[in-house]
């Protein structure tokens, strides 16, 4: 039986058993998805221990997911440009090696829900400078962005992040949020700002224009105070819950040896866990 598990501290709020366990039953593997909550001075001890285990690979949540990419032998192009891992696999000779799916989670999502959402080429904004931000960066870049406006309440953590990426990312002050939104295609919020339990995300879309896309990192609520109000003046919106869902796709494949798919009963699955949450 194939083992794999989500590390983290906490780790109970994680939503990945829900996904994981999902495609496990539907592809009918005899595999095992586990949660375990790992303290992070114990970190380095246990994915020593990953493969004496028993484990095929993790998921990485937080706190880990800059440590997990420390403790790995090898790392891919993603994890390295974004300097966390979220997956991890072991090799049959042991070697530990270390993904980052975001980027892949959140690119795949978006190409899927807004298809032509770079056609116009006009620029993209992105609020937040955390671990999301930067994976959704090294996404967009990736994809063809070529000018990215960057708005975080601490200005120093996005001068970080522009610094990594390179000119095509251009800041702005995080009070010019609201003006900055005129002629951009694309609007991202990759802050926790408007999940359950945390403050609002206060913002003004007018300037936006109406066919530009609107994408929120947010999954709890579904259906963000930002996405109610991109919806209500017809911009189309990407919620986040798609990208958390594409992102599982790489590991289970690594793990169990099928490529899963990502499908509305899924969707409404991992969608009904939230709401039990
Ligand atoms: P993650 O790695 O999940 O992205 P993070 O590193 O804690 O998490 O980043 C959270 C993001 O939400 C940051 O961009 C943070 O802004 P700061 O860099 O200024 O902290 C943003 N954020 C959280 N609370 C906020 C608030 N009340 N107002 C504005 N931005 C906030």
């Amino acid at each position: 039986m194939v083992r794999a598990c989500v590390i983290g501290w906490p780790v109970e709020h994680s939503r990945s058993p829900s996904i994981h366990r999902y495609w496990l039953a539907q592809y009918g593997i005899e595999g095992a998805y586990e949660k375990m909550a790992v303290r992070p001075e114990e970190l380095a001890e246990f994915l020593g221990q990953l493969a004496a285990q028993g484990y095929a690979g993790a998921n990485v949540t937080l706190p880990h997911k800059e440590a997990a990419l420390r403790a790995a032998e090898s790392a891919d192009a993603a994890a390295t440009a974004i300097g966390a891992a979220n997956t991890l696999w072991l090799d049959p000779d042991g070697t530990l090696h270390a993904s980052n799916t975001d980027a892949y989670g959140f690119m795949t999502n978006l190409d899927a829900e807004a298809p032509g959402w770079n056609d116009a080429g006009r620029p993209v904004m992105v609020l937040g400078a955390g671990g999301a931000a930067r994976a959704i960066l090294h996404g967009l870049l990736g994809a063809g962005a070529t000018r990215i406006l960057l708005a975080n309440r601490t200005a120093e953590r996005a001068e970080v992040l522009a610094r990594a990426f390179g000119p095509a990312v251009e800041l702005v002050e995080w009070k010019d949020r609201n003006r900055a939104l005129a002629g951009c295609g694309l609007l991202v919020n990759a802050t926790s700002l408007g999940m359950t339990g945390k403050q609002r995300l206060e913002i003004d879309l007018a300037a936006l224009p109406n066919d530009a896309v609107v994408a929120d990192i947010v999954y709890s609520p579904l259906e963000t105070e930002l996405l109610a109000a991109a919806r209500a003046r017809g911009n189309r919106v990407v919620d986040g819950l798609g990208m958390l869902l594409h992102q599982a796709v790489p590991g289970f494949e690594r793990w169990f040896g099928v490529r899963p798919e990502v499908t509305p009963e899924l969707r409404a699955h991992v969608a009904a866990s939230l709401g039990a949450a």
